[in-house]
């Protein structure tokens, strides 16, 4: 597409019509289209059309959609065997993309959370064991097949998909005997090999996909350090792993600007691109915690208002240009930004009014202080 420079670009804003409001905004996707694509988590009410206003949003400001909950294992595999896949609310999101000429993602094959049980038992229900050379033949097995399948099915038309989510241990102390997540069924039964073999097999599904390892909170330095260990046991043994998928699921002061450029610019080393896959900012006063625990926990938001309070709204304000001053910074490493829904009331943690459009789907005056970010670096 032919990139404008980019004050042309931000003049050229649209018309955003939103809840009755006529806003005239500059778009996100207009004003960092010479840096990367700026993406979104949809939920099924937008992609099948029902959030009219949710859809007027996306369409108008981003360039790629990720797929909040349609194309997680539960979703599309909910049954065992090859007749238990579901893919209405894949097909569904996979035809919104196309239909609004976005930049589609997959998100993930592989992952401790939203996987059925059936997945880690067998057909008595006995989990499967690591011990057990038949076990792990079966989970190895329905591994490979749900990859082939779901990957298989979207060739060419999902550009990414996150392969892997979520699979090293949290903890603010680094042992670099303890990398996984030793709790997680997958690791529990197949130890790292589930890793090296779901990149394999979806770059076998499809060649072209963009492969990517996804989670969050790396930028905590013991996590940052199991991610590199990880990733470079990966590329010693050839893996496909094509990108780096950074959540960065952020509070009103972690991480810093200093630590997300140091954690930027360390990761960077490993020669892969970057993707920051799930930003939001929690501004409740329980999300203010430190970033070491599990994603569920440093997620809490209190329902006290006090994220909605002007306070915590300007702190969120500033905390997101501070971010986006270091993704630019880094907009050669960093090939995709994707927020982690698109209004505060889509939000998994919608308590801690994360996002930039506030609970009507109204802009905040945070979304017009990350325009300015963009207009304010220039071209490069
Ligand atoms: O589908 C059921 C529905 O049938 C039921 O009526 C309803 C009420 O119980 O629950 C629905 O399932 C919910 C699911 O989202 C689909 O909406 C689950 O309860 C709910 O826990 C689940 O939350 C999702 C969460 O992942 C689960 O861990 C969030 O929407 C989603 O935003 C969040 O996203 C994750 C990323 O995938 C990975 N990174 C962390 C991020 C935040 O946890």
């Amino acid at each position: 597409m032919k990139s404008f420079p980019r004050s042309i670009t931000c003049l050229l804003a649209l018309t955003l019509v939103s809840s009755g409001q006529t806003q005239t905004q500059p778009t996100l996707k207009a004003a960092f289209s010479r840096d990367f694509p700026i993406g979104v988590a949809v939920n099924e009410r937008q992609f099948t059309g029902r959030d009219t206003h949710g859809v007027a949003i996306i369409t108008n400001q981003f360039n790629s959609i990720s797929p909040e909950n349609a194309l997680k294992w539960e979703s599309v595999h909910p049954r065992p065997g090859t007749n238990g896949y579901d893919f209405s609310a894949a097909d569904a999101y996979v035809d919104f993309g196309e239909k609004h000429h976005m930049l589609i993602v997959g998100h993930t094959l592989a992952w401790h959370s939203q996987t059925p049980r059936w997945v880690f038992e067998d057909e008595n229900g006995r989990p499967l064991r690591g011990t057990n050379a038949a076990d792990r033949a079966l989970l190895l097995e329905r591994l490979h097949d749900h990859i082939l399948t779901v990957v298989g099915r979207y060739k060419g038309r999902i550009k990414i998909w996150d392969v892997v989510n979520e699979a090293l241990s949290d903890g603010d102390t680094f042992n670099d005997r303890v990398i996984l997540r030793q709790w997680s069924p997958w690791v529990r039964v197949l130890g790292d090999e589930f890793i090296s073999k779901a990149f394999e097999w979806a770059h076998e599904a499809d060649p072209d996909a963009i492969l990517r390892y996804n989670d969050y909170s790396v930028e905590n330095e013991a996590k940052r350090k199991r991610l590199i260990v990880l990733i470079k046991k990966l590329q010693e043994k050839h893996v496909p792993v094509m990108a780096i998928g950074l959540q960065t699921h952020a509070n009103l002061t972690w991480p810093s600007p200093a630590l997300e450029d140091e954690a930027l610019t360390d990761i960077a080393k490993l020669g892969l691109p970057m993707h920051i896959t799930e930003l939001d900012v929690n501004a409740s006063a329980a999300g203010q915690r430190t970033q070491s625990a599990d994603v569920a926990e440093n997620a809490r938001a209190s329902r006290d208002g006090a994220a909605a309070s002007a306070e915590a709204q300007a702190q969120l304000a500033t905390q997101y240009t501070n971010l986006f001053k270091v993704f630019l910074k880094h907009r050669d490493k960093i090939k995709l930004v994707t927020f982690w829904g698109v209004t505060d009331a889509d939000s998994w943690r919608r308590d801690g009014r994360p996002l930039l459009f506030d609970l009507e789907g109204n802009p905040k005056p945070a979304l017009a202080d990350v325009l300015k970010i963009a207009q304010a670096s220039g071209s490069p």
